[in-house]
């Protein structure tokens, strides 16, 4: 089938289009209708349906007779370990896991945290959590306890499941302090947490609260599969928003099985049986959608792997799992490729791999800059495809197509809107919609397609606030950019105060407050500023408290270790400077656009709304001082 045909029926007739996607699914009791798009902006999908995503994902390839292929690889070169698990072991691990956990008490609704690295484990206690009904929210290992107090706060679990330790190339990092003290700043406190000791190191285990993983599983009944609603949530997931205050996007059952296995066919061309691999983290969307649950709904062979694009041992580490496993497609972000180009600019570590059976390679969570695009395309000789999206999606906004229609590739951009996304370009001033070629707000005409955000979590004003009202009848994607005369779309950055630092998506707003509880700061911006290697890097700018004679170096480390013990090394935020003032409005808005070209050493003209030009001259010569401001 041809894309056109497609794209049009998935926005005139959604319910024929979506009604057939989701025969795909496995229900125990069909839906009412396909879409309820009763009390907008909120959308349903499939209301009245019944299913279970865990069964989706695991029980029904056993039924099908599948149950001795192998659904996961476990690839950890931290620890010299490759382990492999058929759709039989996961289900039997994924029943016995959320046995425990409903022995503690765990049950549909209860939502449970998950604070783990790139182990089986995390995958399993997702979709035991998804077993049972209850509502997982899986915390990124890199974030410091105060961000992870935050989320239990937020999502008040009634039990966490983590391990002893993370292992980032060679350092260790042992979770169970960060848990405690998250546990210690957060209001809520959850029940139990089970711990699952890793053999690098032993977490000590508090009496009466904490559960040791291994005695809990050996002695667990296995649990079967709780039927929910299409509607029911299935996780939180925290995402950055302009504040320090994530937004908790929800992710509901029924619509989020139908469009991953959907897109899984289509975008990725993966059937059951190939191996498909998403080097990413199960604490981001691409891990949810693309490590978990779209492979196991098609029946693949997902890898989790432990590992990084270099040093783990060396540049051709990807090469290595690619042509050991048999990878046709892999999914990353640019900026593990431009790690490996960085250390292997002539691909020489690509030499003696046999990569025969590898056919596309997918990038996403920031733009694919043309340089990257071009290098990966020259060295495998293969598709290189670019695809946008976001948290909030779960899955593609804009791509190529494996599976369908596969467009030309016009490098920087993500191609082609996917079915049911009615994408336009609106004037951030009017609203208006804007045509070919015109720069603007990249926004989504009502109803979003399944697996979207129905809502934030415990937040309907916040979801109506952020993503509905600026534009209404649209959603609000937050990025800018333009669609051209060919329908391609171009997406150029984020409108707003987020940053994608090595595809991970931060909040400068978040590390501006943790800047501003810095004793002597008096005022302070964080910007994002181009870097080589990781699209972005935060960059901050402090004002002095008059009267301050501590040494600026110092305060600035001290905002630089601050950041790091209160987000995470993930942010990361290393460079800072002390400045005179910021660049502000007469109304005292701070001209973070005019700073952020400032640090990228583009031209920018003095905004007439500007208080005191003369502030600009001296950010120029301080950015200048730590290495940017210069094109
Ligand atoms: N737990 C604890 N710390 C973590 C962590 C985790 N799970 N993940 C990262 N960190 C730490 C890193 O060790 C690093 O610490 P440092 O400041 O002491 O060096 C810091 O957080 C920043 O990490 P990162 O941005 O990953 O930088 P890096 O220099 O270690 O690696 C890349 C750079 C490009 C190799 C790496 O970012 C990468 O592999 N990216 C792949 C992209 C990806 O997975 N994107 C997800 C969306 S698809
Ligand atoms: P996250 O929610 O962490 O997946 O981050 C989503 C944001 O990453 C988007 O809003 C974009 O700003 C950016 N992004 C992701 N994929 C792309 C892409 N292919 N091209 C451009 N920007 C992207």
């Amino acid at each position: 089938m041809k894309y056109d045909e497609v794209y049009r029926e998935s926005l005139e007739n959604p319910v024929g289009f979506w009604g057939r996607a989701a025969e795909e699914i496995a229900w125990d009791r069909k839906w009412d209708r396909v879409l309820d798009f009763s009390n907008p902006p909120f959308c349903k999908w499939f209301p009245g349906g019944m299913l279970n995503t865990c069964f989706n994902a695991v029980d029904v390839h056993v039924l099908q007779g599948r149950g001795g292929q192998t659904a996961l690889i476990y690839d950890s070169p931290v620890t010299d370990t490759v382990a492999t698990f058929s759709y039989a072991d996961l289900k039997a691990r994924a029943s016995k896991v959320a046995g425990f956990l409903k022995g503690i008490g765990v049950g549909k609704g209860d939502t449970v945290i998950i604070y783990m690295p790139m182990i089986p484990e995390a995958v399993i206690s997702m979709l035991a959590c998804a077993r049972l009904g209850a509502i997982h929210s899986v915390v990124f290992g890199g974030f410091a306890p105060p961000e992870l107090a935050i989320r239990i706060e937020d999502a008040r679990p009634k039990a966490i499941l983590s391990a002893s330790c993370g292992i980032e190339v060679k350092r260790i990092i042992p979770y169970k302090p960060l848990l405690d003290e998250a546990i210690e700043i957060s209001s809520h406190k959850p029940e139990t947490c089970v711990i699952l000791q890793r053999p690098q190191v032993t977490a000590e285990l508090i009496p009466g609260r904490d559960l040791d993983w291994a005695e809990q599983e050996a002695g667990a009944q296995p649990a079967e599969c709780v039927s929910v609603g299409a509607n029911d949530p299935l996780y939180i997931l925290y995402t950055s928003g302009t504040t320090g205050r994530p937004k908790g996007v929800v992710r509901d059952n029924g619509g989020h099985a139908v469009a991953l296995k959907w897109s899984m066919k289509h975008i990725y061309d993966i059937g059951p049986g190939d191996v498909y691999w998403a080097a990413s983290d199960v604490g981001w969307v691409v891990g949810h959608s693309y490590i978990v649950y779209a492979p196991l709904f098609m029946g693949a062979t997902t890898i989790v792997y432990e590992g990084k694009p270099v040093g783990t041992p060396d540049p051709g580490a990807f090469w290595r799992v690619i042509s050991q496993h048999g990878v046709k497609a892999l999914f990353t972000a640019p900026t593990a490729i431009r790690a490996i180009k960085r250390e292997d600019p002539s691909g020489r570590y690509l030499k003696g791999y046999d990569i025969s059976r590898f056919e596309t390679l997918f990038l996403a969570g920031e733009r694919l800059d043309p340089d990257t695009y071009y290098w990966a395309t020259e060295l495998l000789q293969r598709p290189v495809i670019d695809h946008w999206w976001q948290t909030e999606t779960a899955w593609t906004i804009a791509g190529n197509f494996r599976g369908l229609e596969e467009f030309p590739i016009k490098a920087g951009s993500a191609t082609k809107p996917m079915p049911g996304y009615n994408l336009t370009v609106v004037d951030s001033a009017s609203a208006e919609e804007l045509g070919p070629n015109m720069n603007g707000v990249l926004v989504v005409k009502l109803p979003l397609p399944p697996a979207n955000l129905p809502t934030l979590w415990n937040d309907d004003k916040r979801f109506v606030e952020s993503y509905m009202n600026p534009f209404p009848g649209y959603y609000l994607t937050g990025d800018g950019g333009f669609i051209d005369e060919e329908g391609y779309v171009w997406v150029m950055g984020r409108v707003d105060d987020v940053i994608n630092v090595a595809g991970h998506r931060l909040s400068t707003g978040g590390m501006e407050e943790v800047l501003a509880r810095h004793p002597d700061v008096a005022e302070c911006a964080v910007v994002g500023a181009h870097d080589n290697l990781k699209g972005q890097v935060p960059v901050g700018f402090v004002v002095l408290k008059a009267g301050v004679t501590k040494p600026q170096e110092e305060v600035i480390s001290e905002v630089v270790r601050m950041v790091r013990s209160e987000i995470g090394p993930i942010a990361s935020f290393k460079q800072a400077v002390v400045v005179a003032g910021l660049p502000k409005t007469r109304s005292g808005k701070v001209l973070r656009g005019t700073m952020r070209k400032i640090a990228d050493g583009e031209e920018y003209s003095i905004p007439s709304t500007i208080d005191d030009p003369t502030v600009l001259d001296a950010i120029g010569e301080a950015v200048k001082k730590i290495g940017y401001g210069k094109k």
